[in-house]
């Protein structure tokens, strides 16, 4: 068993979601931040790439004082808990997630991540470890449903996203599309990683929404399983 699978990114109109330096840009307009923050308070978890620990250094709270308020009342932490799937523990000790906000961090590392620097990260966070060089994705999961977590928001990145595809880890794809283009053949996109060759190992999808949001649009799809 695994929790629900959100992933949610915003690209550029070329699909980027940053610049090929690996510069984060402002992409969403107020009201997809808006979305956004309510989605993750409505999530469990939201989980993130160690790539994107090192570039964005994001925190990954929830913004809205009333929702963190709605979490509280209905006996949850005010953030929802967060992840970070980093298999030699490169997390740097003062990493705004690990440290901004209330709520529960995890850091799911694989064999490879050095003991002490396990041990000291103990101190701020749960550590899952799975897999020998890299997380195993599918077993991660299944250890974040044992721990009750039944929802997870992906925020990215590309490399992350492009493995949760690989695995077929992906329920619903949310993408916020802005009225920009970044350009750059090394610039990230939503799905990165090894990418698929064979036609039947593409992630097939169904959409459920396209609705112009901001000065973009904002697409969902979910992913399309045969019965
Ligand atoms: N526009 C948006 O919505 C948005 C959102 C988020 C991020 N971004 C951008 O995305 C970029 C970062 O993306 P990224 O692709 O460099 O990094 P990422 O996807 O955040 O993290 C990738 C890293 O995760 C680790 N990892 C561990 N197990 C893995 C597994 N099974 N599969 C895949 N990765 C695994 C790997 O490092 P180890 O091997 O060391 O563990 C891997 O290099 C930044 O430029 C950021 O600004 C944009």
């Amino acid at each position: 068993m695994r929790p629900f699978i959100l992933v949610n990114c915003a690209m550029s109109a070329d699909g980027k979601i940053s610049t090929k330096e690996r510069r984060q840009v402002k992409i969403s307009g107020k009201n997809d931040f808006l979305r956004v923050d309510r989605i993750k308070a409505e999530s469990d978890a939201i989980m993130v790439g160690i790539g994107t620990v090192l570039a964005d250094n994001p925190s990954l709270t929830v913004k809205s004082d009333e929702l963190k308020q709605k979490r509280r009342a209905r006996g949850a932490d005010e953030n929802p808990v967060r992840i970070v799937v980093d298999s030699a523990a490169r997390i740097p000790p003062n990493a705004e997630i690990l440290h901004k906000g209330r709520g529960k961090r995890i850091i799911a590392v694989s064999s490879r991540a050095p003991e002490a620097k396990v041990r000291e990260l103990e101190f701020v966070a749960d550590i899952i470890r799975t897999g020998d060089m890299q997380v195993d994705l599918a077993a991660l999961m299944e250890r974040l449903h044992a721990k009750g977590i039944r929802s997870v928001m992906v925020e990215g990145g590309g490399t992350l996203i492009g493995s949760l595809f690989a695995q077929d880890l992906v329920d619903e794809f949310c993408t916020f599309v802005g009225n920009m283009v970044i350009g750059g053949a090394d610039a990230p996109t939503p799905a990165d990683g090894a990418g698929f060759v064979a036609e039947d190992a593409f992630s097939r999808l169904s959409l459920v929404s396209a609705e112009p949001l901001d000065e973009g649009v904002l697409l969902r799809w979910k992913v399309a399983r045969s019965p």
